[in-house]
């Protein structure tokens, strides 16, 4: 991550008034990147232009997640290469305006003004909508932190994907209909920095599904912390969840797929699970992190299951839709950990069999419930089963890949592949899969036979 950022070669590029460049930075989730897009949607009202470039750009945002360890130290060395930048850009006459947005930004607050001297704005993810204007402020000479959890919605405020015809959709696109979280699992910081649960109205979410297909979007992939705890209400003002709103986006005229990430096993409901069992346009591909097989742990973590709860749970999704794989997120040395918690987490995962996962060494964040908690494990012993774990995952990865192969499916056709004449597809499964077509044909699904596996994706060939 630290190269990320690297000081630029100053061009003489300039930008006139009126066509001022944005360069956003994305760290952390899925949601990230689609609060960042929205962010340059809501500032292309004011003029502005998105750049891959951060050596043209007027304005540099750093989208930051804080997840995980070192999260602000590492934003902070980043804004001291930026200072640098700026001071560069100021002795030649020209601006540079920076901004730290994001869940670090919602954390660290005014600190990140005290300790970044460069920095003009800091944006937390619930006020996205008060960007441009906060820009505006910072322009006349203030140093704005606005973290406020905004009593108005964000969304209805932030400019939809079509309307803002900023940008060109690819074939695939995230939607937010969640954001937020209540379980207080105790080693996450995430309901301290993206606030209580909140649902996104259905008529919001349909208005913008529709605006992105008719942007020739043919995937949808929902995002929410909790996203399986999505619940909403129809005209009459019945009780939605989720599933159901599986089955009103799939009669979208032209949307082809949809998945949705990232769930809570509690909130797997029956209507849920249905819509897997019966809607074939919802991927056989599901996101259900477990993060620990031992029911002690499981309890330290707040996580309000056993591990027999989820084994029993995925046993029920298998059989409404048996091609289901699974992926998951997986922790190890949370505080208290002994070896056999550790090896039930081992069983845990030989019992289940994941497609893809997602594993992490416990690390103290500050302000939440784990970090109070004795026992923390020792820094070599994590290490040792993340890669015990890893080894494990990678192997029933690769297994799962290698079960594909002679199998036919569909594809949805993303973008041109390395060679001329090849293209990349997506497997119902998320897999890239590489295959011969012609670039007209991206965003259509087409018919393959897996012919061979690769590191990382899969070979097919037409039928
Ligand atoms: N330490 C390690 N991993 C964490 N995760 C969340 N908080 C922490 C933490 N403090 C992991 C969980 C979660 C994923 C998004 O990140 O596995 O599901
Ligand atoms: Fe964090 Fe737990 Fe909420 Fe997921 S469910 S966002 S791990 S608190």
């Amino acid at each position: 991550m630290s190269n990320d950022i690297a000081l630029p070669a100053e061009t003489d590029a300039t930008t006139t008034g009126a066509q001022r460049k944005v360069f956003v930075k994305t760290y952390g989730c899925q949601m990230n990147v689609y609060d960042s897009d929205r962010m340059t949607d809501a500032l292309s009202r004011d003029g502005y232009v998105a750049t891959d470039d951060m050596q043209e750009a007027d304005l540099v945002l750093i989208n930051t997640c804080h997840i995980r360890e070192k999260a602000a130290e590492k934003v902070y060395s980043q804004l001291g290469r930026l200072r640098e930048m700026k001071k560069a850009r100021a002795a030649r006459g020209r601006e540079l305006m920076i901004g730290v947005t994001g869940c670090v930004a919602q954390a660290e607050g005014e600190e990140i003004l005290r300790r970044a001297p460069a920095v003009d704005v800091v944006i937390g993810p619930q006020t996205y909508h008060r960007l441009p204007e906060a820009l505006k402020r910072a322009k006349a000479g203030e140093r704005v932190v606005d973290t406020e959890y905004a009593l108005e919605d964000k969304f209805s405020h932030l400019p939809q994907a079509e309307k803002a015809k900023t940008r060109s959709r690819g074939v695939t696109a995230f939607l937010t209909v969640q954001e937020g979280c209540d379980k207080f699992c105790t080693f996450c910081v995430v309901p301290y920095t993206r606030g209580s649960e909140v649902s996104r109205p259905l008529a919001q979410v349909m208005e913008e599904a529709r605006n992105l297909v008719s942007a020739g979007v043919r995937e949808l992939t929902l995002l929410g912390q909790n996203v399986n705890a999505w619940h909403g209400k129809d005209a009459d003002g019945r009780e939605l969840t989720l599933g159901d709103l599986l089955n009103r986006l799939s009669e979208i005229p032209g949307l082809l797929r949809l998945r949705y990430t990232t769930s809570h096993p509690r909130d797997m409901d029956e209507r849920l699970i249905d819509a897997h069992r019966n809607l074939r346009m919802l991927m056989p591909y599901l996101h259900l992190p477990v993060q620990s097989g031992s029911d002690r742990i499981l309890k330290a973590m707040n996580r309000r299951h056993t591990a027999k709860d989820y084994v029993a749970l995925i046993e029920r999704i298998r059989s409404a839709r048996p091609d289901i794989a699974l992926s998951g997120d997986f922790i190890v040395g949370f505080p208290g950990e002994t070896e056999e918690d550790f090896a039930e987490t081992m069983r845990l995962i030989e019992t289940v069999g994941y497609a893809q996962a997602f594993s992490f060494k416990y690390s103290i964040r500050p302000g939440t419930p784990g970090a109070e908690l004795g026992g923390q494990v020792d820094e070599a012993v994590k290490t040792e089963r993340l890669e015990k774990l890893q080894a494990l995952l990678f192997s029933q990865q690769q297994q799962f890949n290698e079960s594909r192969v002679g199998l036919e499916f569909d594809i949805l056709l993303e973008k041109p592949g390395r060679l001329d004449g090849q293209l990349i597809g997506r497997s119902p499964w998320l897999q890239s899969v590489n295959v011969a077509g012609h670039p007209d044909e991206i965003g259509s699904l087409v018919r393959v036979r897996i012919t061979d596996t690769g590191v990382n994706s899969l070979f097919g060939e037409r039928v």
